[in-house]
């Protein structure tokens, strides 16, 4: 346990790192090394330096990230804050290869864009909310449930259990309930095989030697999602505040 003395210090040079803006994470950022229930780092020092030198919480663009244009397009958020984006690239490559839809391809190139830009936790479901109001309601469908998808062989398609889950999770590993549930659901819904052809195209897709250009996939990102005007994130659509935060992660409220 810090003594407060090491805590403040820890706080003064925050402070510098932060251009004099107190940039401070959010619990869900925190949680695991900090009990979560238990008061931030920085409340202590804060509360216990006269308020007239208090720094001020950052409120706005978070200086160590590259700032993104007023009206951010879905491009611009691959660029400035999505990445390794190689994984996503290469779905859509071969879903392309692969003669599928353009749709499809698109829900290939956008499948893990939460864990590219947001949360691994859950992913497909963070991810298919984050698009939602842009595209069809079968792209967001399938990048909802192929989370649960992968983890179930299928082989009337020759889709098998991932090798690589093995090594991630153990021979062992047993899916949660929820995702056996939503599997289920899934396998008997009139758009499985789009969510299945995204665990399909998500196997082989990470080849160190195969490099591909998000400007390949340009057109259909223009013919098949919705970018609003107001850019991304500011459109008052229901998953807007989603892109907000990608933009500023730190805002303090
Ligand atoms: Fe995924
Ligand atoms: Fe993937």
């Amino acid at each position: 346990m810090a003594s407060v003395e090491d805590r403040i210090e820890a706080f003064e040079s925050a402070q510098v790192d932060a251009l004099e803006r107190l940039i401070v994470a959010a619990p869900l950022y925190t949680s695991g090394p900090h009990d979560p229930t238990a008061a931030p780092s920085w409340q202590e020092p804060y509360f216990t330096t006269p308020a007239h030198q208090r720094p001020k919480f950052e409120m706005g663009d978070d200086p160590r990230l590259p700032k993104m244009p007023a009206k951010p397009t879905l491009l611009d958020y691959f660029t400035y804050r999505f990445g390794p984006i190689e994984h996503l690239l290469q779905s859509a490559r071969l879903a392309k290869i692969n003669g599928c839809s353009e749709k499809m391809i698109l829900a290939c190139l956008l499948h893990d864009i939460s864990m590219a830009g947001m949360i691994g936790s859950d992913h497909g479901y963070w991810g298919a909310q984050l698009i939602e109001p842009y595209v069809d309601e079968e792209v967001s469908w399938a990048i909802r449930y192929h989370q649960a998808l992968r983890f179930f062989p299928d082989p009337s398609v020759g889709y098998e259990y991932p090798v690589a889950y093995h090594q991630f999770f153990g021979e062992d590993y047993v899916p949660d309930d929820y995702i056996k549930r939503d599997h289920d659901y899934a396998r008997n819904h009139k758009w499985y095989m789009s969510a299945r052809i995204i665990t399909m195209n998500d196997l082989y897709a990470f080849d160190p030697d195969v490099r591909v250009d998000i400007g390949d996939f340009e057109d259909i990102i223009g013919r098949h999602f919705r970018q609003p005007e107001e850019g991304l994130g500011y459109d008052n659509s229901p998953s807007a505040h989603m892109w907000r935060t990608i933009i500023r992660p730190r805002k303090f409220l």
